[in-house]
This record gives structure tokens, C-alpha cells and sequence, in this order.
């Protein structure tokens, strides 16, 4: 059975004409044509009959001159008398099919005289030779007393009409399957993040509705996201001003109290964790909610994130294949990136980065020499305010957030990003994107 709907359809539609023809034509002609073979049959041992007797005991020549001249008018047989010959031993070669064997059957049963049929003389002639007691009377004709002429057109008329009936099948059928190819498209590109503004439900009712559903779906979750994501940016800008305020009256604080200055240092790095993380939320907020996907050579993107940390002093090793375009949220995707560079050059002294495009995914791969990821670990990471090393002192760290970013964006993308161990000995964090 084939895999797509339009072959399945297009199979369930032909296989019972076929079978419905196949049957029809079976009965009717295997009747038909033992009808008509026997009426032939009848026919031509008729006249080979009538002829016989005609000339039963005829010698003069004058007369059997007008028996030759009937038999040839009215039956379409010439006739031709050997006296004293004797039909030889051997048979000749005869045709195959029912219509000679009905003909054979008809002559034995009538004639009641040994005789030859030869039917595969050149040029379509038969003979029917005779032997009586004064001699060999040959009778000549062709073989088309023995076919009829009409049996090739209901066949050219079914085929005809299945030829027709298909073409019109095909032509609706695809009608019918390019609704749900769109709606497939449509799914997969939003799966993508790349909503669909064009798809108009159409087709069959069912197909229309699901069409239908598919753009409800899509509008639920759009709303979602902006609803998710304005709320994010709006607590996160709400924080910034009491923040800012905390921040002034510790400086302050710290001036009047010289002694507490270590303690109202602590306090003044938390704070500034707490900034970090609301940035981080802001620029997510900001790269997920207004933008739109674009064409973008996702290459001069590794390109900047990379140029990026190698200005903070990191080595970083590139073999990037160019150019990798596709539809992305640039900003989105850089802050991905930027991510996973910042945990790379964080961790490990050297990185290596590298993409590829197979098929229809591009893989960006970043690779460290650094501690790596226990594996048990490697999908805890990705969890909000996730930190690995408990000794690790939050204050000189992140904030846990950036793998859980980095992740949304690409599954915003329809992508994903896995980790695993690398080749230089610490982990390999690999963003994968569909095309
Ligand atoms: N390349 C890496 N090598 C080893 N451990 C890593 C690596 N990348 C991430 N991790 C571990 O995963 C944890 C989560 O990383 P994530 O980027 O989400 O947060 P963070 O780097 O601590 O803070 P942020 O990125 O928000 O500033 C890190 O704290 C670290 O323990
Ligand atoms: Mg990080």
C-alpha cells in the first residue's frame, strides 16, 4: 500500500473498477464469444455442407464451373474438385483458438467424410479439403468467415472510459489532497516559530475544519506567548526602579558606616546578581515577544557571538560552514548563542565551535575543556536557577538561567539543544535548528 493519501485514494477508487471491468468483460465475452464462435462455426460448416451436396455426383464440367461461380457469390468459397486424389496421410498445420475448434467440432459432426482444414495459408486463406469416393473436393476461402470484426470495440470503449474515469480522479483527488499538504506545511512551520498568516481553510469539510482548528490553535498559543512574555518583561521592568533605589541607599548607607562595609558589600553583589537576572528575563522578553523571523546567515551570527567573547580575551577555534541561511529571530538566537559561549569560556580554558548544515538541520556544536557535566545531570541543567556546583558561590556565578533560555529560544525555532561530552574533554552543548 503506498504511504501518501493521494495514491491510497487514487488505489481504493481504481482497484474495484478494475475488478468491476476485469468481471465484466470475463462474463460477458467468454458468452459472447462462444456465442459467436459457434454461430461461425455453424455458418462455414453450413456452407461446406450445402456445397458437398451441390456437387454430390457432378462431373460435367460446364456444371461444376456454376457451382464454383454460386458458392463463390453467395458464400464466399471457391471450389475446386480433384477426381481420383486421396488426401494425404498427414494433417496440416491448423490454427489455435475456440472458433477452429468449434469449426473442427461442427465439420466432424456433419460431414461424415474424412477431411483437412488448413488455416494458416499466406494471406488468410483456409481450406477445407474434402475426400469422397470419386476424388478431393477443396474448398478455398479465408480465415475471416471465422473472426468477428466487432469484438474490439467494447474493449476500445472500457478502456476508453477507464482512461476517462481515471483523469477525472486524479484531477479531484489532488484537489482534495492539497488542502491537508498546506495544513501539514502550516503545522510544521509553526512548529518552526514561524506562524502562518496565509492559510485559508478549504477543500473537504472535514479538512476545513481541522484548517480551522489548526488557525484557533495557533492564535491560543500566539496569545500565550505575548501574554507569558509581556508579564515577564512587565515584572521584570517594575523590579529595576526599587532595585536602583536599594542600590542608592546602600552607597549611602556604606558612607555613613564605614564599619558594616563588608556586609553592605555582600548585599550590594547580591543586588547586582538580582540585575543580572533582570536583564537576562528583559532581553529574552524582548528577543521572544516583538521579533519576527527573518532570513538570516546564521554563520555572521556565530561570527559576532564569537567575536564577542574572543574581544574578553578567550581563545575560541571556529569551522563554521557558510553560509547557513534560514528563518530565525536573530536577536533570539544570539542570545542563545552568546549563552552557551559564555558557559563554554566560563568553564573551560579552550573552546572549540563548529556547524553544519545536514539535510534540513543545521547543528551548531560548542565544545569545551573544562569540568563538563556529570550525565545524569545534563537535562537538570537546563532547569531555571540550575547550578551545578553547590560550593560554587552564586555571587561569582550566573544566575542559572541561561541554558533555560538558550532552550526556549530553540524550541521557539522548532530546534532543541543537547548536551554531551566532547572531543576536548569537557562538554558539548549542541543547538540543533530545522531548517
Ligand atoms: N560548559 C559547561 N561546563 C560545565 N558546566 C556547565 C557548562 N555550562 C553550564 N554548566 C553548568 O550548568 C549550570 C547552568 O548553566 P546556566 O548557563 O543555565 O547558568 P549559569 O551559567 O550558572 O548562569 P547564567 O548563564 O544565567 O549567568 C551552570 O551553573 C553550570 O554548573
Ligand atoms: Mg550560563
Amino acid at each position: 500500500m503506498p504511504r501518501g493519501l493521494f495514491w491510497r485514494a487514487f488505489l481504493i477508487m481504481l482497484i474495484p473498477l478494475i475488478l468491476v471491468q476485469a468481471t465484466v468483460v470475463y462474463i460477458f465475452f467468454e458468452r459472447h464469444w462462444d456465442t459467436v464462435s459457434n454461430q461461425l462455426a455453424l455458418d462455414v460448416s453450413g456452407d461446406v455442407l450445402s456445397i458437398m451436396r451441390m456437387s454430390e455426383g457432378v462431373t460435367d464440367p460446364a456444371e461444376r464451373a456454376r457451382i464454383d461461380e454460386i458458392a463463390q457469390r453467395e458464400m464466399q468459397f471457391g471450389v475446386v474438385f480433384e477426381d481420383g486424389a486421396v488426401l494425404p496421410d498427414e494433417a496440416p498445420r491448423q490454427s489455435s483458438g475456440i472458433s477452429y475448434e468449434m469449426l473442427r467440432r461442427q465439420l466432424d459432426q456433419r460431414i461424415g467424410a474424412p477431411y483437412h482444414l488448413d488455416s494458416t495459408l499466406p494471406d488468410k486463406g483456409m481450406t477445407i479439403r474434402v475426400e469422397r469416393a470419386d476424388g478431393v473436393l477443396t474448398l478455398l476461402t479465408t480465415t475471416r468467415r471465422m473472426r468477428e470484426s466487432t469484438t474490439v470495440l467494447p474493449f476500445l470503449w472500457m478502456a476508453g472510459m477507464a482512461i476517462l474515469v481515471t483523469t477525472i480522479a486524479v484531477m479531484f483527488l489532488r484537489n482534495q489532497v492539497r488542502p491537508i499538504r498546506r495544513l501539514a506545511a502550516a503545522a510544521d512551520a509553526l512548529g518552526k516559530g514561524r506562524p502562518v498568516t496565509d492559510l485559508k481553510p478549504s477543500g473537504a469539510s472535514e479538512v476545513r475544519l481541522a484548517g480551522a482548528a489548526f488557525l484557533e490553535m495557533q492564535g491560543r498559543i500566539q496569545r500565550q506567548i505575548a501574554q507569558r512574555t509581556e508579564m515577564l518583561a512587565g515584572v521584570s521592568h517594575d523590579l529595576r526602579t526599587p532595585l536602583t533605589r536599594v542600590r542608592l541607599q546602600l552607597a549611602m548607607l556604606a558612607d555613613a558606616h564605614p564599619a558594616s562595609r563588608a556586609e553592605i558589600g555582600e548585599s550590594e553583589q547580591d543586588l547586582q546578581l538580582m540585575e543580572h537576572m533582570i536583564d537576562e528575563y528583559m532581553a529574552f522578553a524582548r528577543g521572544q515577544g516583538g521579533e519576527a523571523p527573518v532570513s538570516t546567515d546564521l554563520a555572521e551570527i556565530i561570527d559576532d557571538v564569537t567575536a564577542d567573547a574572543r574581544d574578553k580575551g578567550s581563545p575560541i577555534t571556529l569551522e563554521v560552514e557558510r553560509p547557513l541561511v534560514m528563518a530565525l529571530r536573530p536577536n533570539a538566537i544570539r542570545r542563545c548563542l552568546t549563552n552557551l559561549v559564555e558557559n563554554a569560556v566560563h568553564h573551560g580554558a579552550q573552546v572549540a565551535i563548529s556547524a553544519v548544515r545536514r539535510d534540513d538541520v543545521v547543528s551548531v556544536a560548542i565544545e569545551d575543556d573544562g569540568p563538563g557535566i556529570p550525565e545524569d545531570q545534563r537535562e537538570e541543567v537546563f532547569k531555571p536557577f540550575f547550578r551545578l556546583d553547590d560550593a560554587r558561590n552564586p555571587r561569582t556565578g550566573g544566575a542559572g538561567l541561561g541554558l533555560a533560555i538558550a532552550r526556549d529560544v530553540a524550541r521557539g525555532h522548532g530546534g532543541d539543544i543537547r548536551m554531551s561530552g566532547g572531543s576536548l574533554g569537557g562538554l558539548r552543548a549542541e543547538l540543533r535548528l530545522p531548517v
